[in-house]
């Protein structure tokens, strides 16, 4: 979603005249985004600050966008006073407004906000504190907000993430994302299709369809989801984006409680429905699960993802987990290592508890040992690297469909690229492959992807 959100501000700046550059060296202004999910995420952003200030001095603009701005506010300018802006995760509309109110500010124009209000003086030039200005946005999304990006400022040429819905209702107990992002809010199925539409006029041959729990997607208006069957909005909308033609689609996260089998079947019926799920399970075992209140028990996830693993289009499972979570037991944890053996992941990614002030969680203490975390992280990793080895031989000698999207970084006779069920493949070709999907015979497994020769 991050990404998502740096390619619409890239988009929205570009379109008023400023040119983007990944180069900070050469940048007037520098947009930090910043993601508070886990670790010192505060911590990260000064660093970060700091390091562009001595680098650069004081001249380039500096604003911090994502979770943390939302969350930390004005506060961000008391820690690091070398702040210029501070953009809330739905103010991303307006990054245009804050630079022209950060420039006014810098050069004298206009007041710093709160300096003027301190000296109340038209003089303000002389009574500034500081070289650097101080505007804050962490108000609402505009009801007109465009959520399309245009094709120069996409990551990727042939791949594109396109939101289907914002913000989160879940209030898992670890959590800060329903904080940060605020409430689910599903974008209507007929702007979904339109910019799915668009994107494959540009090019792009995969979208993802992306959102904190996309299978909560439940929009206000019918718009766009007309004569589409489902049992649910999400199962619907799979339907109508499959309709439009796209050769891949792909979407992420799925949240397990809301799991219906029509998205199963949904995946089954349609070709271009990419055979690949990713449900964040958390943790093996019930009592933990309950603490977190993921809503889903071991039963119930299990009878998910057995209908996943039956289903005739050999779906990819991929998953999160947090290990060391406040009162899990060696106990819970052993549940957790038995579930990872018996779900057969074809990845997972692992976390270290991290506790989140403002979350219910963080009241709960931390009480597993950094020592007792890492070792049930290590212990975990390896299981699930031995699972993972087992899934990744049952390609070896089959086809896979493979959107060529890069050369690969190892070496420039090899492409690289991912298969229809998410793995990463290398291939040996040239340049311009890239943007097709070629079939790549498996010819060696390795221990996060795949190496193949063009069939
Ligand atoms: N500590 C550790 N991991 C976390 N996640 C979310 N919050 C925390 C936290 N406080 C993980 C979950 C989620 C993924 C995006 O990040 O596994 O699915
Ligand atoms: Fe966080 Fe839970 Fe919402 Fe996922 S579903 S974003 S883990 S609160």
């Amino acid at each position: 979603m991050n990404v998502s959100d740096s390619e619409r501000v890239a988009t929205d700046l570009a379109s008023q005249g400023y040119q983007i550059t990944s180069d900070a060296a050469s940048a007037d202004i520098v947009l930090i985004n910043t993601c508070s999910v886990r670790e010192k995420a505060e911590q990260k952003l000064f660093t970060q600050v700091g390091r562009i200030r001595q680098r650069f001095g004081d001249e380039p603009v500096i604003g911090v966008m994502g979770c943390v701005a939302q969350l930390e506010g004005d506060t961000l300018f008391k820690s690091a006073p070398s702040i210029d802006f501070v953009i809330g995760t739905k103010a991303v509309g307006r990054v245009d407004e804050a630079i022209s109110n950060v420039i006014k500010q810098r050069t004298g124009i206009l007041p710093n906000a709160r300096d003027a209000a301190r000296h109340a003086d038209p003089m303000f030039e002389s009574h500034r504190s500081s070289k650097f200005a101080k505007y804050i946005d962490v108000g609402e999304r505009e009801i007109d907000y465009d959520w399309s990006v245009a094709e120069e400022q996409r990551s990727s040429k042939f791949v594109a993430f396109v939101p289907i819905i914002e913000g989160c209702n879940k209030f898992c107990t670890y959590c800060i994302v329903p904080f940060s992002r605020g409430r689910e809010r599903s974008l209507p199925a007929a702007e979904i299709v339109r910019q799915v539409l668009t994107l494959m006029r540009e090019g792009v041959r995969e979208v993802h369809l992306i959102g904190q729990n996309v299978n909560s997607y439940r929009p206000t208006t019918e718009a766009g989801l007309e004569g589409f069957k489902g049992s649910t909005p999400f199962s619907r909308l799979l339907r109508a984006v499959a309709a439009t033609g796209i050769e891949r689609i792909k979407f992420t996260t799925s949240f397990p409680r809301d799991f219906k089998p029509d998205i199963v079947e949904a995946i089954e019926e349609n070709d271009n429905l990419c055979n690949w799920v990713h449900l964040p399970v958390q943790s093996g075992s019930d009592r933990v699960l309950k603490a977190m209140r993921r809503l889903h028990t071991i039963d119930s996830y299990k009878k998910r993802i057995d209908r996943i693993k039956s289903s005739s289009k050999d779906i990819a499972l991929t998953t999160d987990i947090i290990v060391g979570f406040p009162g899990e037991t060696e106990a819970d944890f052993r549940k957790t290592v038995e579930l990872v053996e018996y779900s057969g992941y074809d990845s997972a990614y692992i976390f270290k508890y991290s506790p989140r002030p403002g979350t219910p969680a963080f009241e709960m203490g931390d009480t597993v040992s950094e020592e007792e975390k890492t070792s049930r992280f290590i212990e975990l990793e390896r299981v699930q690297r031995d699972v993972q080895r087992r899934r990744l031989q049952r390609y070896l000698g089959r086809t896979v469909s493979v959107l060529a999207e890069r050369e690969s970084s190892k070496s420039t006779d090899d492409i690289s690229g991912h298969s229809t069920c998410h793995k990463v493949v290398n291939f040996r070709g040239s340049r311009d492959m890239i943007g097709s999907i070629r079939n790549v015979r498996i010819t060696e497994v390795k221990s996060n992807s795949l190496y193949g020769e063009v069939c």
